[in-house]
């Protein structure tokens, strides 16, 4: 079995037994994205604690096995991240999380939980901000 082949399986893996798959019932922010081309949607759900570090991430979808199973990569990466580390997080990561080539076609499945991952940091950010003015 060649490398990419053997990095093939693991992806695949990834979307027969997804990790960290299922609502998290005290999740401080859940964000919901859906790739408009083929309507294939994940929810993310990440518990912040007051370090700003992810305790605790999981999320649900369905859709294409890379989408699902770059969900399920990138959910099981980010347990223990700060959220500046998510901030951080680019394109790149996620291609070099999956370790195949991904043709034009599959960028955006790949990407999916990228979008939503990030978009959780900044909406958890913000709010916090919001209420931090509002105590003031
Ligand atoms: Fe829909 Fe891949 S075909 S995200």
């Amino acid at each position: 079995m060649g490398l990419g082949e053997a990095q093939f399986e693991v992806i695949l893996d990834h979307y027969r037994n997804p990790r960290n798959y299922g609502e998290l019932g005290d999740a401080s922010v859940k964000v919901k994205d859906s790739n408009p081309l083929c309507g294939d949607v994940v929810e993310v759900y990440l518990k912040i604690n007051s370090d700003g570090v992810v305790e605790k991430a999981s999320f649900r979808g369905h859709g294409c096995a890379i989408s699902q199973a770059s969900t399920s990569m990138l959910i099981e990466a980010i347990q223990g991240k700060k959220l500046d580390e998510i901030k951080a997080l680019t394109k790149q990561h996620i291609f070099d999380m999956l370790g195949i080539e991904v043709g034009p076609v599959r960028v955006k499945c790949a990407l999916l939980p990228l979008k939503a991952v990030k978009t959780a940091a900044y909406t958890y950010l913000g709010a916090k901000m919001e209420a931090e003015e509002l105590e003031e």
